[in-house]
């Protein structure tokens, strides 16, 4: 058991034991190669005989105090394909205490009396940040407001490095909500570390924040924006497709009015590259045709698949030995 340990998290020793996972900058090259490496060896591992049992006797709580589909469910099956198991607090907070007014502090603090990590999703921006300031155990940032959803940008990276066979040298186009889409934010961030070409494709009012394009810009990335998706359709190697986050918008009649404005049709898609994928973090709420969804370029549910391995990845570095 202590060898097969060993044998998957690398001799050379894991700096992610231990450690909380709240934000993209905390990862550079060496460590995306290494936890997509891990992630590549969690499929083999699946795909030979569905799991193992690394993790055996451990316990991950995963409190979610917004609805979730995929990312709950995939930590969930990532612990359980390695042994361990879930506390899930993902059907609604309202049946646990936070209802009665405990605060998030509190919470953790009971949680981790139990668990051994923390998956953590949470309406406020920095409220991961919060939850590891009081927490001694690893927290896993699951998506905190607008902030970060730094597991959803890592397994979309991984996914373009599977589907493509690289990350330099590509044209990634993101279209959609930039201003309030988390998993944007962390996925720009974390493209800062390749050699790539951005566009960004979104109404005004969505466009990505101002202190995001300035780290960009600064980067002297070659981007651009645009509100027309048919301007980046031809060159693009990745078109990276997000919801209009309806529950962020303070007037309502505002996301009424833009909310399709636009939509990946295969009439559009006729006019991408051959070898070019699309991807979205999903739910889709109409962004993308139904008649896209047999085209081998739709890659959105290869991507889910790819999710529950990255998160076994995590879950092994995080929980594993130092
Ligand atoms: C995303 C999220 O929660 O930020 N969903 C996900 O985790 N795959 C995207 C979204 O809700 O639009």
């Amino acid at each position: 058991m202590k060898q097969n340990i060993r044998k998957i998290i690398g001799q050379g020793g894991n700096e992610f034991a231990g450690q909380d996972i709240l934000s993209v900058d905390q990862f550079d090259r060496e460590k995306l190669t290494y936890i997509f490496s891990l992630a590549a060896q969690m499929r083999e591992l699946v795909e030979r005989q569905g799991g193992t049992d690394l993790l055996k006797g451990r316990v991950l709580a995963c409190l979610f105090y917004e609805p979730s589909t995929r990312t709950s469910s995939s930590f969930i099956a990532a612990m359980n394909r390695l042994g361990g198991t879930v506390i899930p607090i993902t059907q609604g907070v309202q049946f646990s205490s936070v209802s009665k007014g405990e605060t998030l502090p509190d919470t953790v603090r009971t949680l981790e009396q139990y668990a051994d990590a923390i998956v953590l999703r949470h309406p406020k921006t920095g409220a991961a940040q919060i939850a590891a300031d009081y927490a001694t155990r690893p927290i896993l940032n699951a998506g905190d407001g607008t902030g970060e959803h730094p597991t959803q940008a890592l397994l979309d990276l991984f996914t373009i490095q599977e589907e493509l066979g690289r990350v330099d040298g590509l044209h990634i186009a993101m279209a959609g909500d930039l201003k309030y889409g988390r998993t944007v934010h962390s996925l720009t961030r974390l493209l800062l570390e390749y050699d790539v070409s951005l566009s960004y494709v979104s109404p005004e009012i969505l466009r990505l924040p101002l202190d995001l394009m300035n780290r960009v810009r600064e980067q002297g990335v070659d981007v651009r924006e645009t509100y027309n998706v048919a301007d980046v359709i031809d060159s693009a190697d990745v078109l990276y497709v997000t919801r209009v986050q309806k529950e962020r918008f303070s007037d309502l009649s505002q996301y009424e009015e833009i909310k399709d404005f636009y939509e990946i049709t295969p009439e559009l898609m006729a006019q991408a590259k051959d070898e070019m994928i699309i991807m979205h973090p999903l739910p889709r709420v109409g962004e993308i045709h139904y008649g896209v969804d047999d085209d081998p370029r739709a890659a959105y549910f290869r991507q889910v698949r790819n999710g529950m391995f990255i998160r076994m990845a995590l879950l092994a570095a995080v929980l594993g030995s130092a």
